[in-house]
């Protein structure tokens, strides 16, 4: 049966459409007045206290890609990841010949682990391999060596990560600290490592259909970010169309890349921007009916609370011990109700690639495993209605009581 309340849908209104139309009439589509003033709008919005740059770009893999890109990453460093993350925020890693090492999740959460962050950098300043010998195993450990140079914790689902004690060890041991912010508009809390990257994918918080934004206070590392997004050329294509003197003049000084944000996205961007409080609204009366009706089950585990969660997702855990069937059956049972339902994250370490790569086993980080194996996405997407929140409730309980032990 095809989902009848589908798992995501982006909040789009007339305001949206009128501003596509705008771009699309005013013979400039590609990156120019849209995106700057999306650039502008999103740093007053997003950067917290002290003033930060935003750089608008085609996708939040594009913008991490481009920050670590700036840090100077490269062949032989290393890069922390949770493995309980999309494939992005481990992949542009090794866009740049670096390997990522990957981080359990702390105990019962779903944000990396400050001490297993810290208990890794430990080994591999020793020269060690990143990760200790398996239980009944002898020798150094397995995985790569090199040197550690940035950590990209993952703000999942809109929960954020423990920014002060992940601040305070990338000082210690000098990393440079790249939020991945991809789920995590509005960020509670404002810019705190060196770079943020958000997600205006299709099913995110604000929502361009593709797209993103890096923040960062460092101009260096903004001026490099600017130049790369843009071929390696100097001077953006904008400054050039408006610039009367020299129009055709432009320089190559990095083989850069192809990551410019276009205006039709931008415009669309600007007119979600504006809707943030209303969005994030809905997303928190959502997430309330869902903790409302699910507080004290025994057999559901309900998100944690913080403040400042975007909701993105509502991730719920289910209490497998309590139950008959595992997360996939659970899954199954929903989807014959017509709710449309996802998982986050299938750890990266069990992916085929990186299992390979590194002779990784699924057991090796036990936290991330235990949350997969028994974690599944609710709907939660601003214009819900109430009588779909209902059906969507009414079949998770009807599932629990169906399938209990
Ligand atoms: C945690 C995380 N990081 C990065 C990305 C990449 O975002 P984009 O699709 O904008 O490249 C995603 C996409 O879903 C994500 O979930």
């Amino acid at each position: 049966m095809e989902a009848d309340i589908p798992f995501a849908l982006p909040f789009m209104g007339p305001e949206e459409e009128e501003a596509v139309i705008r771009v699309l009439r005013s013979g400039w589509l590609t990156t120019g007045r849209e995106a700057l003033a999306l650039e502008e709008a999103f740093a007053a919005e997003a950067a917290g206290e002290a003033p930060a740059a935003a750089l608008a770009v085609n996708s939040a893999t594009s913008g991490l890609h481009l920050a670590l890109e700036a840090c100077g990453l490269g062949p032989g460093d290393l890069a922390l990841v949770p493995s309980y993350t999309f494939t992005s925020t481990a992949e542009v890693v090794r866009y740049l010949g670096a390997d990522p090492v990957f981080v359990d999740l702390a105990p019962g959460s779903f944000l990396m682990d400050p001490a297993a962050l810290e208990t890794t950098l430990e080994r591999l300043n020793q020269g060690l391999p990143a990760y200790p010998p398996r239980p009944g195993e002898r020798g150094q450990g397995f995985g790569p060596r090199g040197r550690p140079r940035a950590a990209l914790p993952v703000h999942l689902g809109g929960l954020v990560c423990d920014m002060g004690a992940l601040g305070e060890i990338a000082r210690r041991y000098g990393l440079k600290l790249i939020e991945d912010a991809a789920h995590a508009f509005p960020l509670a809390g404002g810019l705190s490592g060196d770079a943020a990257v958000f997600s205006f994918y299709a099913t995110k918080t604000l929502c361009t259909g593709e797209g993103g934004m890096v923040l960062c206070r460092d101009p260096e590392l903004a001026a490099r970010i600017r130049v790369m997004r843009s071929h390696g050329i100097d001077r953006s294509i904008w400054n050039r169309y408006t610039d009367k003197s020299a129009s055709w003049y432009y320089e190559v000084v990095e083989p850069g890349f192809k990551y410019n944000l276009p205006d039709i996205l931008a415009a669309i961007g600007r007119v979600q921007l504006g809707r943030a409080a209303s969005l994030l609204r809905m997303r928190e009366d959502i997430a309330e009916r869902y903790n409302g009706a699910f507080r004290g089950n025994r057999h559901l585990e309900l998100p944690p609370t913080a403040p400042g969660n975007a909701w993105h997702l509502y991730p719920l855990r289910l209490r497998l011990e309590t139950l008959k069937i595992d997360r996939n059956g659970f899954i199954e049972a929903l989807k014959a109700r017509g709710i449309g339902v996802s998982v986050h994250f299938i750890p990266l370490h069990t992916m085929p690639y990186y299992k390979q790569r590194y002779g990784l086993e699924a057991g090796d980080f036990p936290e991330t495993l235990g949350s997969y194996r028994r974690e599944v996405s609710l709907p939660i997407w601003p214009g819900m209605s109430g009588a779909q929140l209902d059906r969507v409730i009414d079949a998770v309980l009807a599932t629990v009581r169906e399938s209990r032990k």
